[in-house]
């Protein structure tokens, strides 16, 4: 305990505490760092934005410390939500008096009353983010935990401070955060907590997409993104959700063959992807990468089952995913979609003949992106049987040194082929037609196959010779 005392004053040796508790002794209010803040102390990890509740008027305090920084502090006021910051180089201090809330049951939009520090601990989410640490002179550093917070902290429980079906009926969006933080700090859910979670499911309805996919991103950024998953799963949320993953989930046996459950492959995939990259839209291709293998699922007699197309299926999903969730719909999903396309492509070349065409067209293909590519590709390797992974796991290391190889003599990555649509249609007088198109992918593919090299004069000869054999004309040299 004293050693967290001595944590706790060095932690509040910064971030402008003193003066804060310095200008709210003057004025006779009390106040406190409260929430996200105070937690991560206890956790070690590090946080930037601070919040203050004041008991009394958050705004009047955060008018008075401004006045006191000058020039250099910035200070915006939202009347509308009784809260202030100040922004002082990199501190952003948010300042609010403490309130009691409570919610009207179709909104989350909460009716607001001026409360004591107690009222505003009780409507907080969880335990764990209610602790309040005071900043007033005589009791500088003083924590207040009426719940156990710090208990629950070393416990690692999420539980909220009050009756859950009170805390989550007055803002749903908390059942999520209590998923999330479960994932991003491994910690596990109370079971009356959960519970209640599964209870009040469907109120996630009345919550905004933009808020649901802010907790799922949190969510799949966690060390281990499969914990949040199982839980949203298990709870119901999933299902309201995100219905097509759920949709991945079971086996089908027949005739006494099964296939694997792709929920489960999914979440592996997932987590073997998180293990090696923090890339956000490359944890999204893994989530994403079996998502049409529900749709495409057929019984074979012979080759047993089938999910043919899954991946250029799936490319076709993902703006419909991405619109209905509010991801954003640029170049992040274009990569997940090029990712999901070509997640087959490197296995398909290790089970073959690793050919120095086919290596070419993966490069040509998956461009700059061919190293976050080949990560999903190992990783979509969840086979337990030991020797099957080990071939697999070694022909991927032929694949990667021809890659290497190929790269380094034909600069395909960036590769534009060398004479262009316009060039072809200027030489021969041709307005754009199919023709132009078949010169230039006579090109790109010689090149593609090794049969000529990528330069200027070497294509222009083949250009010329298929020209000839088409029937076209130079009309200009
Ligand atoms: N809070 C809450 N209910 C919410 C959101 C926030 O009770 N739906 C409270 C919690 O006490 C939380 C604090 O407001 O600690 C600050 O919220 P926020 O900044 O959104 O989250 P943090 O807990 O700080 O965590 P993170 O920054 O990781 O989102």
């Amino acid at each position: 305990m004293e050693f967290e005392r001595r944590e706790i004053l060095n932690k509040l040796k910064g971030k402008l505490f003193h003066l804060v508790g310095d200008v709210a002794d003057e004025m006779g209010l009390e106040c406190y760092v409260i929430g996200g803040y105070v937690r991560d102390i206890f956790l070690h990890r590090s946080s930037k934005d601070v919040d203050i509740v004041v008991v009394g008027s958050g705004i009047s305090l955060a008018q008075a410390i401004a006045k006191r920084l000058g020039k250099k502090a910035h200070l915006a006021v939202f009347k509308n939500f009784g809260t202030a910051q100040i922004k002082y180089f990199d501190d952003e201090i948010e300042f609010v008096g403490a309130r009691k809330e409570s919610y009207r049951s179709d909104s989350r939009k909460p009716i607001v009353e001026d409360g004591t520090l107690s009222d505003d601990q009780n409507r907080r989410d969880f335990t764990i983010n209610a602790l309040a640490l005071c900043l007033n002179k005589g009791r500088y550093g003083e924590l207040v935990d009426p719940f156990n917070g710090l208990s629950d902290m070393e416990n690692l429980i999420i539980r909220t401070p009050l009756d859950p079906d009170v805390t989550f009926s007055d803002d749903p969006l908390r059942m999520m955060r209590a998923i999330r933080f479960a994932s991003q700090l491994g910690f596990f859910i109370d079971p009356v907590t959960f519970e209640s979670i599964e209870r009040n499911a469907e109120r996630i309805k009345i919550v905004s997409k933009e808020r649901i996919v802010d907790e799922l991103n949190k969510i799949v950024a966690s060390p281990r993104p499969s914990i949040g998953f199982e839980l949203l799963e298990l709870s119901g949320l999933l299902a309201l959700i995100f219905p097509e993953l759920v949709a991945l989930k079971g086996v089908e046996t027949r005739d006494g063959i099964g296939h694997k459950d792709n929920f489960l492959h999914t979440l592996k995939v997932l987590d073997n992807v998180a293990e090696r990259s923090d890339n956000l839209w490359l944890r999204w291709s893994a989530l994403l990468h079996d998502i049409a293998k529900p749709a495409t699922k057929r019984f074979d007699f012979k080759l047993g089952w089938t999910f043919h197309n899954h991946n250029f299926i799936g490319e076709k999903m993902i703006p419909g995913i991405f619109r209905a969730m509010k991801l954003p719909l640029n170049e992040k999903m274009k990569f997940v979609q090029k990712m999901v396309s070509l997640h087959m492509r490197p296995i398909v070349l290790s089970e073959e003949d690793v050919t120095d065409s086919a290596v070419r067209r993966l490069l040509f293909d998956a461009g700059d992106d061919i190293e976050e590519l080949m990560l999903l590709c190992e990783a979509d390797i969840t086979s337990k049987n030991p020797d099957k992974q080990r071939r697999f796991l070694q022909n991927f290391r032929l694949v990667r040194k021809k890659l290497k190889e190929i790269e380094e003599k034909d600069r395909i990555r960036n590769f534009q082929p060398p004479i262009t649509g316009e060039e072809i249609m200027a030489r021969f007088g041709l307005m754009p037609c199919r023709e132009v198109g078949v010169l230039k992918t006579a090109i790109k593919d010689a090149i593609l196959d090794g049969e000529i090299e990528n330069d200027y004069e070497q294509a222009n000869r083949l250009l010329l010779k298929k020209a000839e054999e088409m029937g076209l004309k130079v009309v200009k040299q």
